[in-house]
């Protein structure tokens, strides 16, 4: 997925937050804010309101994807979702590989590869997949080989790259209110160019997101490092005016007279 004129992607994971009188409130406020956002604004809300996002947002071009999937189509597998069930939902995207699950539910590279592949049979349209190195692999400046090893395995060999998102997620930003240097970013996001430009066949047009303690302060920052083709914000897009903010300091635009506080 590449975006409009090369603008960046803002993309919204609520995590396990959302009951349904939160979703309306926010899908309301988008809506009316960002009628016409061309696939560069998105939100990965739980699944038990994935479908009402759906409808309520449908229309506007906010882009509505899972969380995560199961690597098979269907199965004995309880409490799981197949990508065909986010598809049949309306979803049209996924965020594999986020560091929660990586880190806190033991989620390998060749897990992210097989439910990318399952994804990509599903015939879902944007597949985000995250990276990122731990504050122990930040400090042994090991940043670079670890999402290097992410890049090679987590990533199908036959991987469309206009149906990818890379978003590069530092593990000790995540919430923590703590980013990387400009330079530190700058750096890392241009050897991800590099890494996809050598993987895969159109890899030089894969957008590179940066996710980590995104708000609407930092976000001018943030989002004119070079390279940052985008933000993946957690956190702060559940209050719909920061999320728009952030999506404004990427370039995006909001309908004539939409309050953005
Ligand atoms: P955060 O989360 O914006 O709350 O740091 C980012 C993410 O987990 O994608």
């Amino acid at each position: 997925m590449k975006s409009a004129a090369g603008r960046p992607i803002v993309f919204g994971n609520w995590k396990m937050h959302g009951l349904r009188a939160d979703a309306g409130t926010i899908t309301s406020a988008l809506a009316k804010a960002a009628p016409l956002a061309a696939g560069r604004l998105g939100v990965f809300p739980p699944f038990t309101v994935l479908r009402e996002v759906v409808q309520a947002l449908d229309g506007t071009g906010i882009v509505v994807g899972g969380q995560d999937c199961h690597h098979a189509a269907k199965g004995a597998f309880t409490g799981s979702i197949s990508a065909p069930m986010l598809a049949d939902a309306g979803a049209t995207a996924v965020l594999l590989g986020h560091s929660e699950r990586r880190h806190g539910l033991g989620e390998t590279d060749q897990d992210v590869n097989a439910k990318a592949v399952a994804a990509l049979d599903a015939g879902l349209a944007t597949i985000v997949i995250c990276i990122g190195e731990t504050e122990a692999q930040f400090v042994a400046d090991e940043t670079l080989d670890v999402l290097d090893r992410q890049l090679a395995s987590s990533i199908p060999a036959d991987m469309p790259a206009e149906r990818l998102v890379i978003a590069y997620e530092p593990v000790w930003a995540i919430g923590t209110g703590r980013t990387p240097s400009e330079d530190d970013i700058a750096r890392v996001h241009a050897h991800v160019r590099s890494r996809l430009t050598g993987q895969l066949a159109g890899g030089a047009d894969v957008p590179i997101q940066y996710g980590g303690s995104v708000k609407g302060a930092n976000a001018d920052k943030l989002l004119a490092v070079p390279g940052v083709d985008g933000a993946l914000v957690g956190g702060a897009c559940l209050d719909p005016a920061e999320f728009l903010k952030i999506f404004i300091a990427g370039g995006g635009r909001t309908a004539p007279g939409s309050v953005v506080a």
